[in-house]
């Protein structure tokens, strides 16, 4: 990989506390440079000495069978084995996201021409988004590190998240969003924590100051900044689940949300372990990245045949996406060019009605993360680059009401009558 931004990057651990207990890790060996391999000891790192390279966790893992695993409970803590976590990470105190449903959407498939379509629904988890998986392989990694303080830069579901599963655990939460967000995202943080701050800029300033922040204050586990390779291993989970609810099979085709792009090089990272560890059978898949056109710059790069991605200053009603200097923007583009996927981009109105077409064929009512995506699956359909006899995912994010606003204008009453049948009648609903 050729366009690593080599910035200043602080290596301060994230606490001056006692050593890390045997086993923390569970079959965690090492934490290993993306770009170029040199491995360290796992602790509170997220940067390679070496290069400044981005830091994630490498395994030894044993001989790991489905029966272990469907023995386990009906949450993401039956992949412990395959996570960064202690063996007894059950009787933590988290949130036990995960195990979500994988429906079969065939009345959305029908609409968009597609035979075998499935939406896995993330909006069920404990904060209504994928990020409580995360949050809670960070919430283990800040609790071996004996971290004072759970805190992130959000774009604000990640806020919602790490705000209750913080007050769950009993530590005090510091989480920090843009100032823009929408009002229930910003409640569904304030609720849980009395430390919510909006900072006056987008993400990228939000994550720049949570950075600094990280590098002043000890003992501050910043759930993805310096606790990153730990938190973004949770969202391998959502990979595992989809194979294992299939049957222990991948699926041919998958369209995935992308902001920072964490989550897509994850579920890529998960398939890959699952062939390798005998899981499932061995067999090509295309993965599709989501971006809405205001924040788009994974899918500028794309379209434009270069590595090189630019930053952008986001400007959509998707504002869980928008994230214009995505740190593993560079990943996403390696992984969609690989395996024959593609990244996609739509307008806000596009993503509007991908909301409503999500809810009036499936009865899903998704964010605007969501409307994104199924926007993005509906384009990648009629430009012809989803090929639709194929077994496709489409994944469900978050949850609609946290982004009411975005349709707000779309819909609604049919009618407001007075309290009488001849009213109602009139209206022609009958
Ligand atoms: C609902 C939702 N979907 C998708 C994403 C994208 O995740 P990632 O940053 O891992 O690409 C986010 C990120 O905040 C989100 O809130
Ligand atoms: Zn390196």
């Amino acid at each position: 990989m050729s366009t690593v931004v080599a910035e200043k990057v602080d290596l301060t651990p994230t606490t001056a506390g006692p050593a890390i207990r045997e086993g923390a890790f569970g079959n965690a060996r090492a934490l290993a440079c993306r770009e170029c391999g040199h491995e360290i000891e796992l602790g509170p790192h997220y940067a390679c000495s070496e290069c400044f390279g981005p830091l994630e966790i490498a395994y030894d893992f044993p001989v790991v069978t489905r029966e272990e695993i469907e023995a386990g409970p009906r949450n993401i803590w039956r992949y412990k084995a395959l996570l960064p976590v202690p063996t007894d990470i059950e009787q933590s105190p988290n949130m036990e996201p995960g195990f979500t449903r994988l429906l079969k959407a065939g009345n959305l498939g029908r609409e968009l021409g597609i035979d075998n379509l499935w939406v896995k629904d993330d909006s069920t988890n404990p904060t209504n988004s994928f990020k409580d998986r995360v949050v809670a392989c960070a919430l283990s990694a800040a609790t071996e590190f004996h971290s004072k303080v759970f805190a992130c830069p959000s774009t604000g579901n990640l806020a919602n998240a790490v705000a209750a599963a913080g007050a769950r655990a009993g530590i005090k939460t510091v989480v920090f969003i843009p100032s823009n967000l929408e009002t229930p995202k910003q409640v569904n943080s304030a609720v849980f924590t009395e430390s919510l701050v909006a900072v006056n800029g987008n993400y990228d300033d939000v994550n720049k100051l949570a950075s600094e922040i990280a590098g002043e204050e000890e003992g501050w586990a910043f759930v993805n900044v310096n606790v990153r390779p730990y938190y973004a291993e949770g969202s391998k989970t959502l990979g595992y689940e989809i194979a294992e609810q299939l049957g222990w099979r991948l699926p041919d085709q998958i369209v995935i949300p992308v902001a920072s792009g964490s989550q897509l090089t994850k579920v890529h990272k998960a398939f890959q372990e699952l062939i390798k560890l005998g899981l499932v059978e061995d067999k090509p898949y295309k993965v599709f990245g989501a971006q809405a056109e205001g924040c788009s710059p994974v899918s500028a790069a794309y379209k434009t045949g270069t590595d090189a991605i630019r930053p952008v200053k986001p400007d959509t009603i998707a504002k869980s996406l928008a994230i214009g200097n995505p740190a593993d923007g560079i990943y996403v583009l390696d992984i969609c060019r690989q395996t024959g996927g593609a990244v996609e981009d739509i307008t806000d109105d596009e993503v509007r009605a991908g909301i409503v077409l999500l809810a009036r064929t499936e009865g899903i009512f998704t964010e605007t993360a969501g409307g994104t995506t199924v926007g993005v699956l509906k384009k990648l359909v009629e430009t012809g680059q989803l090929d639709t006899t194929l077994e496709t995912v489409v994944i469900n994010t978050g949850h609609g009401l946290k982004t009411l606003d975005a349709i707000a204008g779309q819909v609604g009453p049919a009618a407001t009558i007075d309290p009488s049948y001849a009213a109602f009648r009139a209206t022609g609903l009958a």
